[in-house]
């Protein structure tokens, strides 16, 4: 009885409250709904990065070195942690916390701030080894007046008589090696060509024996660049210093050569000696000069060589893209005198071949992804970011990117027919930093692709796709040996 009294007044108490009770669970209803959509406003676009920092200092230390140690190359240990994480994913390495950021909008705004929000990491065995001085160490105001001065050299118009030089050396080379008919490795051939071009371009160096130990001293040096900083003999950077002191000694006898009057050839470092006489901020005193040289020589080689390699790599297993190539290379030779050297305009009319150069880049990534650090507490893409972390720029992923390039995996020259999203093509950085050496690396693939594409065929004479261990640029381990058959021998047989 007593129950059934108290039901009914509860059900006379709802039905007179009725429409406060609606409005009551309508305000609950509106303020949950209201209060997670603010959330997530304010909260997704700061969302925690994932991934696993793992034990302080250690991290992930011994993974990203096993990776490095394998065959299937640094890079693996981010293709995993994307595939665990998703696109944005933390890690810890060497005490480090870095995020790799994987998208071209993260990337312009890291572009667009280097030296503000970000910048390269202070590494004292790279500053030891390449020297305070040099463009990969220097502070931002030294940073401007060093670039302006090195650039002109570099220019477009500057390194017309780059081309043709490199033009004799390489064709008098590959000749060599045809009429011989054995096979050769790729990449031994490209750190060759390469250094010796630079090393002329850059200081008139075309002795041998002196080409070959400025090599070796040169090669210590980029070994010690990330290594330990202890002055033990028998470790990398103990040579690497003691190369680095044989390379100055050799620098500065061109250097005063010169100043006797008893050497003028025209080349870099006489364009730089040239303003002596000029005020501190239009010229490079001796030391600037020296570890910068140091800088293109190491900076320039082993990245051109790799790429060299890998657009023989593609051509091989790409035949429609290299039979395109060659009729192109085959149409600008009939229209030169035989035996002409090919010159800077020509250039201008290797439009399959450009697209092929920048492919080569896209696919083969030679610097995988670059390193900053970042000065103060900000946000990439809604991510939060705290001063001193590592925001790697991922160019490889970027490059892989199906939303960016649809199969990304196949080797399509013909993509760049169409114009890139910004910061989604960037194979020699953007801002500030960009890459100094871009025309030349251009010009040097250039002229490689059209004497190689249109003089000769090519067999690989080893499959394996392993890569090079312990190696921060992709290289293929086999070095991507093959041999030659001139064109003219092939049509024959034909
Ligand atoms: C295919 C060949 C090459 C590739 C893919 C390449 C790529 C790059 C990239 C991505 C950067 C910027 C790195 C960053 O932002 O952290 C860079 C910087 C640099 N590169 Fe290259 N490079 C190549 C060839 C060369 C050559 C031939 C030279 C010189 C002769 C050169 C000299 C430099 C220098 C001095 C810097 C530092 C610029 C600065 O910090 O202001 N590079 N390169």
């Amino acid at each position: 009885m007593l129950n059934l009294l108290m039901r009914e007044e509860v059900l006379l108490v709802v039905q007179n409250s009725y429409h406060i009770i609606l409005v009551a669970l309508f305000t609950i209803g509106v303020t949950y709904f209201a209060s997670k959509a603010w959330k997530t406003a304010t909260t997704n676009n700061r969302e925690e990065i994932p991934g696993r920092l793992g034990l302080p200092f250690v991290g992930e230390t011994f993974s990203f070195l096993s990776a490095t140690n394998s065959t299937r190359g640094c890079y693996d240990f981010v293709r995993l942690r994307r595939l665990w994480n998703g696109k944005w994913f933390k890690t810890r390495l060497f005490g480090k916390i870095h995020i790799f950021v994987p998208n071209p909008e993260g990337a312009r705004t890291i572009f667009a701030n280097d030296f503000v929000l970000f910048n390269k990491g202070y590494v004292k065995s790279m500053a030891d080894a390449v020297g305070e001085k040099s463009l990969l160490c220097v502070p931002v105001e030294s940073h401007k007046r060093i670039r302006r001065l090195l650039s002109e050299p570099f220019s477009m118009t500057s390194l017309c008589a780059f081309v043709t030089k490199f033009d004799k050396l390489l064709c008098g080379r590959l000749q060599k090696l045809e009429e011989n008919g054995k096979s050769f490795k790729v990449l031994d051939f490209c750190m060759k060509m390469t250094f010796d071009a630079m090393c002329d371009m850059l200081m008139s160096v075309t002795e041998d024996s002196l080409l070959r130990q400025i090599e070796e001293d040169c090669n210590a040096v980029s070994d010690a660049m990330l290594s330990i900083p202890i002055m033990i003999p028998g470790t990398r950077y103990y040579k690497g210093i003691t190369a680095r002191k044989r390379l100055m000694e050799t620098f500065r006898g061109i250097i005063a050569r010169r100043r006797r009057g008893e050497e003028t050839p025209e080349d870099f470092l006489q364009s730089m000696l040239q303003r002596d006489s000029l005020p501190p901020s239009e010229k490079l005193d001796d030391s600037e000069i020296m570890d910068n040289l140091l800088t293109l020589i190491i900076a320039g080689q082993t990245t051109t060589a790799a790429a060299m390699m890998w657009s023989i790599k593609f051509l091989h297993d790409n035949r429609e893209a290299q039979d395109i190539l060659r009729e192109e290379q085959l149409s600008i030779t009939k229209m030169k005198p035989d035996g002409a050297s090919i010159n800077h305009e020509d250039l201008n009319s290797i439009r399959y071949g450009l697209k092929v150069v920048k492919e080569t880049l896209r696919m083969s990534n030679v610097l995988l992804w670059f390193p900053r650090v970042a000065l103060q507490d900000c946000t990439i893409e809604g991510y939060e970011i705290k001063k001193g972390w590592h925001v790697n720029i991922d160019a490889t992923y970027i490059h892989h990117d199906s939303d960016l390039y649809k199969e990304p995996l196949k080797f399509n020259p013909q993509r760049f027919d169409e114009q890139k999203k910004p910061y989604s093509f960037i194979p020699f950085g953007s801002g500030p930093r960009t890459c100094l050496g871009i025309n030349m690396a251009k010009v040097t693939m250039l002229v490689f692709l059209h004497r190689l594409a249109g003089g000769y065929t090519w067999t690989l004479d080893d499959l394996d796709t392993c890569l090079e261990k312990k190696a921060h640029i992709p290289r293929l381990r086999s070095g991507c040996p093959i041999t030659l058959k001139s064109l003219s021998k092939t049509m024959l047989e034909a």
